[in-house]
């Protein structure tokens, strides 16, 4: 069975201070939790969040990293240096890159594969615009952004992926997917990754949702069969928000 995965990108959201005390209290709070959890903080909190996350059941995650090992890239973070703070996953093609940063599938499939071959797990965003889902391009969009963001990757490799469902519109707008059409769109992607690794593969991969997931929210979200679990902006930067999802009954 495949385990709940909820995790929380801070964003560009908190100093180290602040940080540090939300992980504290999270590494309190879910001690007793019973899914896989991760955050993402900003990369100048991440060394301070990982002492005090380290040994928990809660893994460090970057939300970004650069498409090359090393060299002359300035105000770019190599997958090395996020090894080096004890990084064990990383967020590539949230749709802030993809739309505000404009990073292409070209681009975050050479992160994917670079982060994958140094040992990372990766968190690989996918989702279509609104007016790409008026016009009925939800799950080509999807399609398309999976296979492209996984080109190269290997049956082995991608046991170590999750996709993250995250349709633009329901970022950080309130608006939400229906259980039902998110589902909808994840066991698409489903089939998506069993027509390109086989059955198994498919019916491994964790597919999270993201987009407006709320404590209100979580459970009906959680109880489809297609979503395992969350990727969650807003609502992560607070204990009293993130913990009821993470534990979502
Ligand atoms: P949100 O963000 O929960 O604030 O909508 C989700 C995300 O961007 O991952």
């Amino acid at each position: 069975m495949r385990n709940y995965y909820i995790a929380g990108n801070w964003k560009m959201h908190k100093t180290r201070a602040e940080a540090a005390a939300l992980a504290q209290d999270l590494t309190a709070q879910l001690k007793d939790g019973k899914h896989q959890y991760l955050v993402a903080p900003t990369f100048t909190a991440l060394e301070t969040v990982g002492a005090i996350i380290k040994g928990s059941n809660i893994l460090l995650g970057a939300q970004n990293m650069a498409s090359e090992e090393q060299g002359a890239h300035t105000g770019e973070v190599s997958v090395l240096q996020l090894k080096d703070l004890g990084v064990q996953v990383v967020i590539l093609g949230h749709s802030e890159r993809r739309h505000t940063y404009k990073e292409d599938d070209v681009l975050i499939n050479k992160k994917v594969r670079l982060a994958l071959k140094h040992g990372l797990e990766v968190i690989l965003c996918v989702g279509e615009l609104l007016a790409e889902r008026e016009a009925g391009k939800a799950e080509n969009i999807c399609e398309t952004q999976t296979i492209q963001g996984l080109q190269g990757v290997t049956a082995e490799d991608v046991a170590r992926v999750t996709i993250a469902y995250e349709p633009v519109w329901a970022i950080g707008t309130g608006k939400t997917a229906t259980p039902e059409d998110a589902d909808a769109i994840h066991a698409y992607i489903r089939g998506v990754i069993a027509r390109r690794y086989g059955v198994e593969a498919a019916q491994k991969i964790r597919i999270q949702y993201g987009g407006s997931v709320k404590p209100e929210n979580a459970a009906q979200l959680m109880a489809k069969e297609n979503i395992d679990g969350a990727l969650v902006g807003g609502a992560a930067l607070k204990a009293d928000t993130f913990v009821p999802i993470a534990k979502f009954q």
